[in-house]
């Protein structure tokens, strides 16, 4: 009889494929003493397997149809890291209807089409495993899944998108404008193909609904999850929010309700220079997990790049490796929780949040326009504690620029001032506005 073998099929050997290969190289015997068998890359999927690549990818395993890997009858084990929805749910797919065990780290399949894949695998006994999927190299999805699985999660928040982080730190902390340090976290390998998703707030987003799912036993349509981008944050916002003591961070924060519905957000926010999440540089992620029982902890950790990533994702190649051995199969559910206990609950609106912000007007310096400003504040039950203005006073000055930040206020109330404030014709430019979070 043969030894046993882990046999896997890459589809996709990019960033995170290459450190896929250089991680089975490089832990080979301590993968084997802890799995108990040799992990196996039987072929590999590329786009264009003409490229010039690293010289880790073994050049005879390489053909161009991922689909291969999804139908080997040699793969026990499909690993997706090409990224996107088509074709990696079509390969996903294929792989779990013949019976195939995948791992992925997609976070946009698992968050738009993981129902049905995970009922597919539910169905047909084999594991989908994706804990690459959130937050890179920190062990999110295995402590929510099995280490909390005796608590009830009250809330959570955090960074989970490495390139958005990146990108505000080095503007803060070198001045770096925003389209050179997006090209330096292309560079490192942080960024998705297409890097909208990391500055719009999607890619955050759909990591935030695998999270709720996770964490509060929610079925998350993504789309609804309310998000912004980093795009909104301009150096100048970056330098008015270190004058009040506090950090611009991008943040996925979500909680139950008192009202049975659940606050899913995506968003800059300021954060208090003193608080842990203004701590968190670069491309390092951090969730912060508040446990009924437990009460508060913090994970950080790389967020993205190549070999963080691919740690989690032959992690999750070694406990399917482990149930194969042992011919077990979902003891442990992916999602956490069984799945007919899943619920849909509804969101909370984006306007019924309640809480602090920074609101910063570009005016012309006349008599009167800091008055007519607060006046439709007032109006709309928003309150000033504390305010800043500067430039105007000169002919070379005309403009002024106004920040100020607010006691807790409505959302829907900020949002129609402004939109007042913005037709009085005393701005040059849109109003903006920025949530504070204090905790
Ligand atoms: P990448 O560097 O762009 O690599 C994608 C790989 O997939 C490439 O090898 C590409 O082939 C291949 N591919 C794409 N479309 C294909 C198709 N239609 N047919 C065959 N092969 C195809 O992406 P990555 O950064 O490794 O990311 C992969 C996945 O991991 C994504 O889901 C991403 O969100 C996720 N992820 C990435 C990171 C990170 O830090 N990069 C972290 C966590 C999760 P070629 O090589 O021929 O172009
Ligand atoms: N593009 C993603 C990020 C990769 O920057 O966080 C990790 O999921």
């Amino acid at each position: 009889m043969s030894e046993p073998r882990v046999r896997i099929g890459l589809a996709g050997c990019g960033v995170v494929g290459t450190g896929i290969l250089q991680l089975l190289r490089d832990n080979a015997d301590t993968i084997g003493a802890r799995l108990g068998a040799p992990i196996e890359v039987v072929g590999i999927a590329v786009r264009d397997p003409s490229k010039v690549r690293d010289p880790l990818v073994p050049a005879d395993l390489l053909v161009d149809d991922p689909m291969t890997m999804a139908r080997h009858e040699d793969v026990d084990v499909v690993v997706e890291v090409m990224g996107g929805l088509d074709p990696a749910g079509a390969v996903v797919r294929t792989a779990l209807e013949g019976g195939k065990h995948v791992v992925t780290a997609n976070k946009a399949l698992i968050a738009e089409a993981g129902e049905e894949l995970l009922e597919l695998a539910e169905e047909r006994r084999v594991d989908l495993y994706f804990e690459a999927a959130v937050a890179g190299g920190i062990p999110i999805i295995r402590t929510l899944r099995e280490a909390l699985a005796s608590d009830r999660i009250v809330a959570l928040s955090g960074i989970v998108n490495g390139t958005s982080n990146y990108i505000l730190s080095r503007m803060t902390s070198e001045g770096l404008d925003f389209g050179e340090a997006l090209a330096e976290a292309q560079a490192a390998g942080y960024a998705e193909a297409d890097p909208t998703l990391d500055i719009n707030g999607g890619d955050a987003r759909h990591k935030l609904a695998i999270l709720a799912t996770l964490a509060f036993g929610a079925r998350v349509d993504v789309q609804a999850i309310p998000m912004e981008g980093i795009d909104v944050v301009s150096a100048l916002d970056i330098a008015f929010a270190q004058r009040f003591g506090y950090v611009i961070k991008p943040l996925a924060i979500g909680r139950p309700t008192e009202d049975g519905s659940l606050d899913l957000r995506v968003h800059p926010a300021l954060v208090p220079e003193s608080s842990v999440l203004a701590s968190i540089h670069g491309a390092l992620n951090a969730v912060h997990i508040r446990g009924a029982m437990m009460g508060p902890a913090l994970m950080s950790g790389p967020g993205a790049g190549a070999l963080p990533t691919a740690m989690s994702v032959v992690s999750d190649i070694v406990d399917v490796g482990r149930n194969l051995l042992s011919g077990a199969h979902a003891r442990v559910p992916s999602r956490a929780f069984r799945a007919s206990t899943l619920q849909a609950l509804p969101l909370r609106k984006p306007s019924e949040h309640r809480g602090r912000f920074y609101l910063r007007f570009d005016v012309h310096d006349r008599m009167g326009v800091l008055g007519r400003i607060a006046n439709v504040l007032g109006g709309f039950g928003v309150s000033i504690e504390q305010m800043v203005q500067e430039g105007g006073r000169s002919a070379e000055s005309p403009h002024a620029t106004l920040v100020m930040l607010t006691h807790d206020a409505l959302a829907g109330d900020v949002r129609g001032a402004l939109e007042e404030i913005d037709r009085l014709r005393h701005t040059t430019g849109p109003s903006r506005a920025l949530r504070i979070e204090d905790d």
